[in-house]
């Protein structure tokens, strides 16, 4: 079986539903439930018996080595961590905590397993690190897009303590010999993202005729990936990766911030047209901008593509599109993510570390 570290997170949640959906090996998924982590995500796979649930935390070495002992996983692919820079900004230590000291807790836990394994066992084991194109730091407007040599240049606390994470996972292959791979992927969206970040948020807040907050001049680039698109790379890296590399994971899609708020509104007017007749665009508001904001980011995936075939199925249009069809058609998901309730919902129903 596979074991998934923060699998009822956004991408996580959306990889064990692909896995499963393909595959008929079993998935242990370990998640601590943050308030980011929602069993929701994963109501399809209730009653199959291929999900096996477990609340916990990276951190914790003595849940690993039972979870490890017990279930014998042939691979590890770890999504658990603190992943919102507004967040990180404005208490950094719980992202040190996950992230860095959770992830060395992580490595640590599976090179004691790793290391006693039988020969062949040991030799077809993979640990996939999940990281992200923040890393490289932040790119100038003429500059091409990071390849895997840019050099690491983190600017937010978030950043920092995953470039620290790739850091312990590469130190990891090279002083111990771990068979690990890692993947840096550009800035994800689709179903089951957390309305915190840019997507998600603007879509529920334009639902709810609230405003629409763009931080500074909403010029600021990132480059998005239909988040089954991330998971199917992973799925190739794992697959077919070589040990001790790392990919970029993006679809060539650089946008502006105001460009993807004016998109999500143009998609409203189409889907879900305001009572009063005006389009969404009208609750866009200009807010103070994040502190130590990246300007631009942008991934070169050529690597992926020419060694492993990997290519998106998705374009930004159609994968915007399914994006915002979801959310218009989940709104007790969304209800339920931002009242809290489904975290009372998952205490009386998974009481203990086991569901
Ligand atoms: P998320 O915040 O939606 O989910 C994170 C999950 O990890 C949650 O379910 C949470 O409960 C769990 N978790 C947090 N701390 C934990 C701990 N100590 N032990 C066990 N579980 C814990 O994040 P996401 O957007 O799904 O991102 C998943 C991974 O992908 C992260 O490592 C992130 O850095 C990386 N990534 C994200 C993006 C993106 O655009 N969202 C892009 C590239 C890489
Ligand atoms: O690049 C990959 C990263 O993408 C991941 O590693 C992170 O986990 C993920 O959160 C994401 O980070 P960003 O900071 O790019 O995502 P976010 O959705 O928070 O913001 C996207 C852009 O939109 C960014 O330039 C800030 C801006 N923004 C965001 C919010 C929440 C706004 O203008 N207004 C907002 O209210």
């Amino acid at each position: 079986m596979l074991l998934v570290t923060g699998g009822a997170g956004f991408i996580g949640a959306n990889f064990v539903l692909d896995w499963l959906a393909a595959s008929q090996e079993p998935v242990l998924n370990l998640d601590k439930l943050t308030y980011a982590g929602n069993l929701h995500n994963l109501d399809r796979l209730q009653g199959d018996a291929r999900h096996v649930f477990v609340q916990g935390d990276i951190g914790d070495s003595a849940l690993l080595g039972r979870l490890l002992a017990e279930h014998r996983p042939r691979a590890v692919v770890n999504f658990a961590a603190e992943s919102h820079v507004d967040r990180s900004i404005h208490g950094p230590e719980d992202f040190i905590q996950t992230n860095v000291v959770g992830t060395f807790r992580l490595l640590e836990a599976v090179r004691h397993y790793w290391s006693a394994l039988p020969a062949i066992e040991k030799e077809a084991f993979r640990f996939l690190h999940v990281s992200t194109d923040e890393v490289y730091g932040s790119l100038a407007p003429t500059e091409p897009a990071f390849t895997e040599q840019h050099g690491f240049e983190p600017n937010s606390p978030y950043s920092a303590s995953k470039a620290a994470s790739d850091h312990l996972v590469r130190a990891w292959h090279h002083t111990y010999g771990l068979p690990v791979l890692t993947t840096n992927c550009s800035n994800n969206y689709g179903p089951y993202h957390f309305p915190e970040k840019l997507i998600p948020l603007m879509i529920v807040n334009a639902l709810a005729g609230k405003p629409l907050p763009v931080y500074g001049d909403g010029m600021q680039i990132r480059d998005w990936l239909y988040v089954t698109d991330h998971c199917s790379a992973i799925r190739r890296v794992l697959d077919a990766g070589r040990l001790g590399e790392t990919y970029n994971v993006g679809g060539w899609n650089e946008k502006p911030n105001i460009e993807i708020v004016q998109t999500l509104c143009r998609l409203l007017d189409e889907l879900r047209p305001r009572a009063d007749g005006q389009s969404y665009a009208a609750q866009i508001s200009y807010v103070t901008d994040r502190p130590g904001h990246d300007r631009r980011y942008a991934i070169d995936a050529r690597k992926l593509e020419r060694e492993l075939g990997w290519t998106p199925a998705e374009t930004f249009e159609t994968g915007i599109r399914k994006t915002v069809q979801w959310y218009l058609e989940h709104p007790e998901w969304v209800a339920n993510v931002q009242t809290g309730a489904y975290r009372d919902w998952v205490a009386q129903q998974y009481a203990g570390e086991s569901a």
